[in-house]
């Protein structure tokens, strides 16, 4: 059943955090739906620009439709990752998405107030969720780069005036993590006084944290280990850091690069020790529950395993 993020959020604020995870294809998407399935948890598919484009945006919709049949006990909200306004408003017409990221945090903040107000007015006449962006990560986000010395904590009294002008539904805040595998140098932590901060400020709105992949060492060693070539002190975020996040009010936790390091990790392993194989099917199927179990675990560690129930109950 395709809920609102808004409609999770009243069950998780404060207690856990929902699963935001990025799909592009039919792989994914099955191991994604069975590792929620497996761990009990509602969750959240999120589908960038990029992935919209990578083959038809109407194959991604029909492959989640499909799923929704095949798994009839999901409840998950379908979310649009890092649109910018015309995106938003294709999203929004479409009659699919219950939810949209308007990310205009690169602009000045007056016009990021202005781009996300127009999203939000028309999102909110037909029910759908916004999230809004204040604040700027570093890496590398669709087609924008943001170098580290551009990258920008957001300032809690901004963030303030920011949602009181915007009435976005949940704010992504940049609170110390950046997008991709190479987050951190030496000390890997979140900036809990930040979140702090803004949750103090804005009681009740949902904090949004990108950029949540943890980046495993041991992943990064088997890849390494089966011909990659990623640089071996990549770092991320800490995932016994999700929990206390979400106890301070952060409420969705968006996963992508861990879920490629699955995938790249899984199909060199397979090839390096199948070379004479061709057949794609053998290496996909470990992927989907590779996949599916790697759902299962990040679940646990946001705390929103064995909580599909209480969801349920409250719709
Ligand atoms: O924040 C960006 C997400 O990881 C999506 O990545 O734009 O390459 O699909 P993508
Ligand atoms: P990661 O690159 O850490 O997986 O972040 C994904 C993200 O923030 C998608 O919006
Ligand atoms: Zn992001």
């Amino acid at each position: 059943m395709i809920v609102t993020t808004a409609q999770l959020y009243k069950v998780a604020y404060k207690k856990f955090a929902v699963g935001a995870y990025n799909i592009n294809n039919l792989e994914q998407t099955m191991g994604l739906f069975r590792g929620n399935m497996q761990s009990k948890a509602p969750f959240i598919i999120q589908l960038s620009k990029g992935a919209r484009g990578y083959t038809d945006k109407r194959m991604l919709e029909a492959i989640i439709r499909t799923a929704e049949q095949i798994f009839p006990e999901a409840i998950f909200a379908v979310h649009l990752d890092h649109g910018d306004e015309q995106t938003c408003y294709d999203c929004i017409d479409s009659g699919f998405y219950s939810s949209v990221m308007i990310d205009a945090s690169h602009e000045p903040f007056a016009e990021n107030v202005a781009i996300t107000k127009r999203v939000v007015d028309r999102a909110h006449a037909k029910g759908i969720s916004v999230e809004a962006e204040l604040g700027m990560l570093g890496g590398v986000e669709e087609d924008i780069k943001v170098d580290e010395g551009h990258a920008c904590l957001t300032n809690p009294d901004e963030a303030v005036e920011f949602v009181k002008q915007t009435g976005c539904d949940s704010l992504a805040a940049a609170i110390g993590t950046s997008h991709g595998a190479y987050k951190f140098k030496g000390q890997q932590s979140l900036r809990f006084d930040v979140i702090e901060a803004i949750s103090q400020k804005i009681p009740g709105m949902p904090i949004v944290m990108h950029g949540s992949s943890s980046v495993p060492v041991e992943e990064v060693q088997r890849i390494n280990a089966a011909g990659g070539k990623l640089d071996p002190s990549a770092r991320g975020v800490n995932e016994n850091e999700y929990l206390p996040a979400a106890k301070l009010g952060v409420t969705k936790v968006n996963i992508d690069t861990d879920g490629r390091l699955v995938w790249m990790r899984v199909h060199r392993e397979f090839f390096r020790d199948k070379p004479a194989d061709f057949d794609f099917r053998p290496p996909g199927k470990i992927f989907m529950q590779a996949y599916a179990d790697f759902i299962a675990h990040k679940n646990e560690k946001l705390g929103s395993a064995g909580q599909l129930d209480a969801v349920r109950a409250s719709l």
